[in-house]
């Protein structure tokens, strides 16, 4: 099966949600994909210095801009996204994404491993991870950012039957990019880490994003990764399938040969 896949990489502006929009909204409509994957809080950007921030960026996940602009680029390019943003929930506030599809349908996955800072403002994630069919019945699975650093996340998505997992980001770090390579091979899946680029400065607070946003296949081969600045939106042809067979030999399946009466968890 021949699915388009892209990753969406720029530099939003701190607190600038009309020129985020307007940028994102620039970058993606000349381009025709059946799935895309966007940064974290690409509306807001990052760095808040306290909760009441968050709390003037944030938004609901059914009516809010980000939503509003995704459903309507989703069925204007038949296109399905996945976007990372500030979610309003009563009174709590949540580092989630929302994947959007063509005919409107909206699913949210909730950041379960807060990096840093973060603990101040957000809740952590409650939604666990599910899987979520995007454009075509591709099996999907998201994950935020920080979340790359625990295996178990990607495991239990591969273990759910993602067939791509699905990873807005805002790195800073630098060892995401290849440890994605090894999340892909253990779990043979494709994964899609979008980033950002840019720094930002929020009082005494600055931090760098690290850019290099990449496809990678079930065999952990790099499709492509943009380079540190650009910001860009690139698409590559897949076929979602590669990833339902488990099998690194003929011998070995990464899925059914664990033996988790031995890992004494
Ligand atoms: C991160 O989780 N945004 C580093």
């Amino acid at each position: 099966m021949k699915y388009k896949v892209g990753v969406c990489q720029f530099e939003p502006k701190l607190f600038d949600i009309d020129y985020n929009l307007t940028r994102m909204k620039k970058l993606l409509e000349p381009v025709n994909a059946d799935l895309i994957v966007l940064p974290e809080l690409v509306a807001s950007g990052y760095l808040f210095k306290n909760k009441e921030e968050l709390k003037k960026m944030s938004e609901s996940p059914e009516d809010g801009h980000t939503a509003k602009l995704f459903k309507k680029l989703a069925k204007e390019k038949n296109t399905s996204y996945i976007v990372g943003f500030a979610e309003k929930a009563d009174e709590k506030f949540f580092n989630s994404a929302m994947l959007v599809n063509p005919n409107g349908n909206i699913f949210i996955y909730r950041k379960i491993q807060l990096f840093f800072e973060e603990k101040k403002w957000f809740e952590p994630g409650d939604t666990g991870f599910k899987i979520f069919k995007a454009k075509g019945g591709i099996r999907v699975g998201l994950m935020i950012c920080f979340d790359w650093i625990f295996p178990e996340c990607a495991r239990t998505l591969a273990l759910k039957g993602a067939q791509i997992i699905a990873h807005p980001s805002n790195l800073v770090l630098p060892w995401c990019q290849q440890a994605m390579i090894t999340r892909s091979i253990e779990n043979r899946v494709f994964s899609i880490t979008a980033n950002r680029t840019g720094t930002e400065i929020n009082a005494d607070k600055e931090l760098t994003f690290t850019g290099m946003s990449q496809i990678i296949n079930p065999k952990g081969e790099m499709i492509k990764r943009l380079n540190e600045v650009e910001e860009s939106v690139y698409i590559a042809e897949i076929d979602p399938e590669e990833a339902n067979d488990k099998k690194a030999t003929v011998y070995n399946d990464v899925l059914a040969d664990r033996r988790t009466e031995m890992y004494e968890l």
